[in-house]
């Protein structure tokens, strides 16, 4: 049924409006009603409430930032500040394997659960409890999720570091297809993690089988990311085939000197495979990667900055380096005494990262870490340091190819009806910005800086970042995300 409407709400005015990878930016009106983009055009003619006038800056679908622990953040901060100061209108939490579902209290905080808040905050045993969580708590952006394999490990195993047994999967499998009956996007393991490493392909196969049926997709932090990364890169085709399921990579790179140099032969790798299965992978536009302090990772060779430490707080916000000469340690000693910790390892080559963001079918995903107290600086700058150094300043990429990686591919990968494009019947997520100001501020030092050149948000129709009033959305009708449920869910 076509609904012909005579008025808007609102109208945006003379934008350079982005509509896709393959149209020209073209000058264009665009109306919006309720949470619905009702007309696109050269020169509209409707009333309308307001108008908008957007001379001189690009507007485009919201930012689908995929990679995302933003689980618990957005029901501890409705507002978002951190992903709405960049544009972005939607997140996918639930990535590396941790997911704020399934999560009770008593299975404890398993590393890297603890990326994602502290113990009491873990309390959605189903995808139903958090959804009602957050439609209670009203957060700013919308937000899908994707179930963790460690999470899962957590609810049913007491020792993670060796493989499940097959009843101890078959519990796994039970938790999983609740959730996905429930509405989750699909499985995410981190095979490099301490608590995953024992997990034996087969584990993960049995898993992602149970995402089948559901028509979801499998996510995954490889196993490893250092010098056997084809080997892992094979391991994850495997698994998604075996399933038959879509793949993504999750934040792509060649992480370890000895590692660097060979995103060349990585994204050939990928490419070939991408002949014959469903595949996707995102990165985020920084030459430094950032979790729990991971002691595979300490060697004299890599800058390790402490972000935070439980065990001597007062001395995190210092590079690994020094803090083993303040206690005339080695590296690897004075990291074992800092558990738990979080840190910052400048792991990449340049080249590399450029390689990777600049490649035609990659997504953009910030990683971020919400919860550290000194975050890696993707959390606050990943979308407008694309935009801005890496298209404007560098020319890496085109404006056209970087806001399709921001918008219409993630859509398309996670299958998001009715979001990442301007067309007529899309819900009204958009950002408008200035191409020539739009910069990141976060820096390593200074990591919770908004960026510049971000002018007017809109959520599902509601204005929420405005740049002369800053974050709307601190009031609660300026919140307007969704919980997103797969797109063939039906309540079962
Ligand atoms: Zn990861
Ligand atoms: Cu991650």
């Amino acid at each position: 049924m076509i609904v012909k409407y005579t008025s808007a709400d609102f109208i945006i005015r003379g934008a350079r409006v982005f509509l896709g990878k393959d149209n020209p930016i073209e000058q264009l009106d665009v109306a919006v009603k309720n949470d619905i983009i009702i007309a696109v055009a050269k020169k509209l003619t409707m009333q309308a409430k307001l108008v908008i006038k957007a001379d001189g800056l690009v507007l485009s679908p919201g930012f689908i930032d995929v990679h995302t622990h933003d689980d618990l953040e957005v029901l501890r901060k409705p507002s978002v500040p951190a992903k709405l100061s960049q544009g972005v209108t939607t997140v996918i939490a639930g990535n590396c394997g941790i997911s704020a579902v399934p999560t009770s209290v008593k299975s404890g905080l398993r590393d890297p659960i603890n990326l994602l808040g502290a113990k009491n905050e873990f309390v959605y045993p189903e995808l139903k409890d958090y959804q009602s969580a957050f439609v209670k708590a009203k957060p700013c952006v919308n937000l899908a999720m994707l179930i963790g394999h460690i999470s899962l490990r957590a609810q049913v195993m007491d020792n993670l570091e060796r493989a499940a047994t097959d009843p101890e999967i078959e519990q796994m499998q039970g938790l999983l297809e609740r959730a996905m009956s429930q509405g989750a996007l699909g499985l995410s393991t981190g095979l490099a993690y301490y608590n995953a490493k024992q997990a034996s392909e087969y584990e993960v196969n049995q898993l992602a089988k149970v995402v089948t049926p559901f028509d979801g997709l499998y996510t995954t932090h490889l196993r490893t990311e250092f010098q056997g990364i084809i080997d892992a890169m094979d391991e994850a085709f495997a698994t998604a085939k075996q399933a038959e399921l879509p793949l993504v990579i999750s934040h792509i790179k060649c992480a370890g000197k000895e590692n660097w140099g060979r995103s060349a032969e990585v994204l050939a790798h990928f490419e070939q495979q991408k002949q014959h299965q469903h595949i996707g992978c995102d990165c985020y536009p920084y030459a430094a990667s950032s979790s729990t302090l991971d002691l595979k990772q300490v060697n004299e060779g890599t800058d390790i900055f402490i972000t935070w430490s439980e065990s001597f707080p007062d001395i995190a916000k210092q590079h690994l380096k020094d803090i083993a000469q303040q206690w005339d340690l080695t590296q690897l000693e004075a990291a074992k005494r800092l558990q738990p910790a979080g840190a910052v390892y400048h792991c990449m080559q340049e080249s590399d990262v450029q390689s990777f963001l600049g490649y035609e079918h990659s997504m953009v995903g910030s990683d971020g870490l919400p919860c550290d107290p000194h975050p890696h600086p993707r959390l606050w700058g990943t979308f407008p340091r694309v935009l801005g150094h890496y298209c404007r300043e560098k020319q890496l990429l085109s404006l056209e190819l970087a806001l399709h990686k921001m918008t219409a591919l993630p859509a398309s990968h996670f299958k998001l009806q009715k979001r990442g494009k301007i067309e007529i019947g899309y819900f009204a997520d958009l950002v408008l910005f200035d191409p020539e100001k739009i910069i990141d501020n976060a820096n390593y030092s200074e990591p919770k800086q908004s960026a510049t050149g971000i002018q007017t948000v809109w959520v599902n129709g509601v204005e929420s970042f405005n740049v002369k009033q800053s974050c709307n959305a601190h009031a609660p009708e300026g919140r307007a995300g969704r919980f997103l449920t797969r797109h063939n869910h039906k309540n079962y």
